[in-house]
């Protein structure tokens, strides 16, 4: 089933019976396979809300608005090369260092290592490059860090790449943001099986982002729309838990990035 209108998406995200596509069980310690069957996003009833517990008191430790000065202060040292560094802040503000050694003459960064494994963890497609990745960063971080640095990579960026698509100069990095997380999301669907009949029901969130019935003139892109009901974070049993860090990291990275086309400020 593919679900496009608004309220059907909140009704199946609301819905225990619900529950993302299980994962297999059996990977070899420290793999990709492996990684997944232990984190919060793939896992169902009281060991999901275990984990996601977790997660949610690691996070509380971490001060979006901080995350956004760094964000800023490391897009500006490398020159608007902003790759890389929502995941570098969040990996420092975890306590992760960002220069790892792969080998006596091979380092990498914490940036590179999460990209490598971060969308056969999404995906579950699996690969040697994903393994040794993850097998990297188990050498750094517990599962609960691993699972914030791999669940915000590609969707924090992809955010910004979208974002940086639609900006024009004076643009409110915060307001472009909000209205690039309805109309052009980072995260097009999310899917759920149903455990009464085994259907797998895809949730359009582009389309549901867009339903005429709850956005006025959904089509158009207008930053002044102000923060709308989106699913781009999910919503019900297992929403995204870190809406606000992923604003702020992706919202310093654009302070930096359109500062120059910025008007000066009134004083
Ligand atoms: C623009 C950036 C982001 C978007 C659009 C996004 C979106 C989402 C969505 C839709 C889900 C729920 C998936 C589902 O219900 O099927 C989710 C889950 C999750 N997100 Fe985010 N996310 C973003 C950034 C981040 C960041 C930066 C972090 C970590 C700091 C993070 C941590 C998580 C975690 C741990 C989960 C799993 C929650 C659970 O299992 O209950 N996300 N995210």
């Amino acid at each position: 089933m593919h679900i496009t209108r608004h309220a059907e998406a909140r009704a199946v995200l609301d819905d225990a019976a619900y529950v993302p596509p299980p994962v297999r069980q059996d990977g070899a310690k420290g793999t990709l396979a492996w990684l997944r069957a232990q984190v919060s996003r793939f896992s169902t009833g009281e060991i999901h809300a275990g984990r996601r517990r977790a997660l949610v008191e690691l996070l509380a430790g971490l001060e979006p608005a901080e995350l956004r000065r760094a964000a800023a202060a490391m897009t500006e040292e490398r020159d608007g090369d902003w790759r890389g560094v929502p995941t570098a802040v969040l990996a420092s503000a975890l306590g992760v260092e960002d220069t790892a050694t792969v080998s006596a003459t091979v380092s990498t960064t914490v940036s590179t290592t999460v990209s490598a494994a971060a969308s056969g963890y999404l995906s579950g497609e699996e690969s040697p490059q994903a393994d040794a990745a993850v097998a990297q960063l188990l050498t750094l971080a517990d599962v609960s860090v691993i699972t914030l640095l791999l669940q915000g990579h590609a969707a924090t960026e992809g955010l910004i790449e979208n974002a940086l698509r639609h900006a024009k100069p004076g643009d409110d990095p915060w307001a472009l943001l909000e209205e690039t997380l309805r109309q052009d999301p980072p995260l097009r669907a999310t899917r759920r099986l149903d455990t009464r009949t085994g259907e797998t029901v895809t949730i359009d969130l582009v389309a549901a982002n867009r339903d005429p019935d709850v956005f006025a003139d959904a089509e158009r892109f207008d930053p002044a729309r102000g923060p709308s009901p989106h699913l781009t974070f999910g919503s019900g049993i297992r929403p995204c838990p870190a809406p606000g860090h992923a604003l702020a990291l992706a919202a310093g990275v654009l302070d930096a990035l359109l500062a120059t086309s910025r008007p000066p400020r009134p004083r």
